[in-house]
């Protein structure tokens, strides 16, 4: 389907794992895409890799979501080289998991200044635009850590609720001009963050089988089903949903107890 032809879509931390898969998509659906990932090596493979598959323009632009100067910059650099940003979708987010008393105040803010203050910054850069045009679609990638806890994975649910306020508090605002702001909370998805955290384990295979087993699908969610629902969130089909938040996590959140 080419829903998104003639549209240009950033999407951030798109180097690897679920922005990958939410850039090859929306490319797929005719946009031209920036990956706006602050890992050059990943980002430019993963650019040349979609175009080459999608024969869409894609384009990887050094960012570092956390400092506002290089989310400026490349929003700068996307109108230069495709115009504005008709689609945003946040994605770039580090998951900094403590227990609380143990973390420490670097722990802090290298979380909420990517997951959180990247986000903010990013939205400012696209949407005086985007209000110009009265049209645009922000995407904010969260996490069902934003409305379930598990125990020490603190800041990680602080940043995530937060952000879920961000997104309905923008949506609202903008919701007249002809934006639609929405997010997505996946569950347990198969990337690199996975896999670290099944890496740290004494059997990392066992990790994994007990996680899928905890899953009620009996599996880890893939970015590919992240991304079609990005997808439509991004199109015209989607604009009378206003500050939404999609859970993808394979029924973990309706579970009481086992
Ligand atoms: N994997 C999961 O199980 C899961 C579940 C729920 C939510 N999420 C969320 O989905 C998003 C993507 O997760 P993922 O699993 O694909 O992670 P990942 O670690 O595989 O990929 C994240 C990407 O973001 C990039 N990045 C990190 N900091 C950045 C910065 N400051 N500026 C620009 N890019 C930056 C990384 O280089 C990487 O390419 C994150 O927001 C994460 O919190 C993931």
């Amino acid at each position: 389907m080419q829903r998104l032809k003639n549209k240009t879509a950033i999407v951030t931390g798109a180097g690897r794992g679920i922005g990958a898969a939410i850039a090859r998509r929306l490319s797929l659906e005719g946009a031209s895409v920036v990956i706006a990932e602050i890992d050059p090596s990943e980002g430019l493979k993963t650019a040349k890799r979609i175009e080459k598959e999608t024969t869409n323009p894609v384009l990887f632009i050094p960012t570092d979501v956390s400092r506002p100067h290089s989310v400026q910059a490349m929003e700068e650099q996307t109108r230069l080289a495709f115009g504005t940003a008709d689609i945003l979708v946040n994605n770039a987010g580090v998951a900094v998991f403590r227990e609380p008393l143990a973390s420490t105040k670097q722990d802090w803010d290298r979380c909420m200044s990517v997951d959180i203050e990247g986000v903010w910054s990013c939205c400012r850069a696209v949407l005086p635009a985007m209000l110009e045009k009265r049209d645009g679609a922000i995407i904010n990638i969260i996490s069902n850590h934003a409305f379930s806890i598990i125990k020490s994975t603190f800041p990680y649910p602080v940043a995530k609720h937060a952000l879920l306020g961000l997104t309905r508090s923008l949506a609202l605002e903008y919701a007249d001009r002809g934006i639609s702001i929405n997010a997505i909370s996946p569950g347990y998805t198969d990337t690199q963050i996975a896999e670290n955290e099944f890496a740290r384990a004494e059997n990392p295979a066992q990790a994994r089988a007990e996680t899928e087993a905890k899953q009620p699908p009996g599996r880890l969610c893939r970015p590919d089903e992240i991304a079609a629902i990005a997808a439509m969130l991004a199109s015209e089909e989607a604009r009378f949903m206003i500050g939404e938040n999609i859970v993808i996590d394979g029924g973990v959140s309706l579970r009481m107890y086992e």
